[in-house]
């Protein structure tokens, strides 16, 4: 391969949302699956577990769970988690006691999981498929531990689907080098360079407005702060205690965020099982499912504040 060839190569990734029924020859799936077990690992740990997904139920659910129904369509399916749980299972197979280091465990565990499953996304690109990460794991985290079973050190960082597309390819924009490799030292970007950077960015939304998709999730009150929530609740109660769950986040604060993001009006339902939340925004409405009010109405704004880059 010369400089060409790479850029050539890189250039025809896009995200596929989109597959075709198909399912990868055996020799296909085992090459891909090889990279992502060659990819480098911190302190040689391999601080991760793919959760490869093949009953066609599971896989269905976990597209309701994720809100990404291209975990139910697409050839191969993945749940990527950050593990420590075999890593500890070794220490104590030779009677060594595990030791206390939530936050690096958090830090090696995730860089060691998306290093693997890059390279395995990167291997199914150069046999000619394409695929999607998936961060929408983060819509239900209590119920993907539980239907996979993750025991405590395991949390799952995102989901990958693998496949052959069923739709055009898109070459979406990216910001200016300058914006993300610096030299030598972190140099802040200039106010001009940020307007360029809203600009060169546009096209990634049909709206053309980047700094909108960029606030629903990122801004105050957007999904993040929702995320933010679910993921300590998960983290402290799968072993990484360093992180404290975040009970400040009641009904009340909820639906004060809610009413900041443009729903102002909310109907609970009894169900047989739980809470059903609605969210309205007058021609809008947003359903979240719970077990409590605070958790359906969680649900219904992180639903009403989607929006995925397209
Ligand atoms: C960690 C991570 C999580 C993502 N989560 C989702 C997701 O939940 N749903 C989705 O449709 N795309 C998701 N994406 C795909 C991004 O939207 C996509 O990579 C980005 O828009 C750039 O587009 P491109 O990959 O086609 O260049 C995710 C990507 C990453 C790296």
């Amino acid at each position: 391969m010369n400089p060409e060839d790479v850029k050539t190569f890189f250039r025809k990734h896009w995200t596929v949302r989109n597959y075709q029924p198909f399912q990868l020859p055996e020799e296909h799936l085992d090459a891909i699956l090889y990279a992502a077990q060659r990819a480098p690992t911190d302190a040689t740990a391999q601080m991760y577990t793919f959760i490869r997904l093949t009953d066609p139920v599971l896989k269905q659910q976990m597209g309701e769970l994720t809100r990404n129904a291209h975990m139910g369509t697409a050839s191969e399916s993945f749940v990527i988690c950050a593990d420590i749980h075999r890593l500890n299972s070794l220490l104590e197979f030779r009677g060594y006691t595990p030791g206390d280091y939530p936050a690096v465990a958090v830090h090696f565990a995730v860089g060691d999981a998306v290093m693997a499953a890059q390279n395995m996304l990167i291997a199914a690109e150069m046999l000619g498929y394409m695929g999607c990460w998936i961060g929408g794991v983060m819509n239900a985290l209590p119920q993907i531990q539980q239907l996979l079973k993750l025991p405590r050190g395991v949390f799952p960082f995102a989901a990958l689907t693998i496949g052959v597309p069923a739709e055009e390819h898109k070459l979406r924009p990216r910001l200016d080098r300058a914006l993300v490799i610096h030299e030598n030292s972190y140099q802040d970007p200039t106010p001009e360079a940020l307007d360029q950077a809203y600009q060169e960015m546009a096209a990634i939304t049909s709206r053309g407005d980047w700094g909108l998709s960029l606030s629903r999730y990122f801004a105050k009150g957007g999904s993040m702060e929702i995320r933010e929530g679910h993921l300590r609740d998960l983290l402290a109660q799968q072993g990484f205690d360093h992180v404290q769950p975040r009970n400040n986040l009641d009904a009340d604060a909820v639906f004060q965020q809610a009413v900041q993001a443009g729903f102002p009006e909310l109907v609970v339902r009894q169900k047989a099982a739980g809470l059903e939340a609605w969210l309205d925004q007058g021609h809008l409405a947003y359903r979240g499912d719970g077990t409590s009010l605070t958790e359906a109405l969680k649900n219904a704004l992180m639903e009403a504040l989607k929006e995925h880059a397209e």
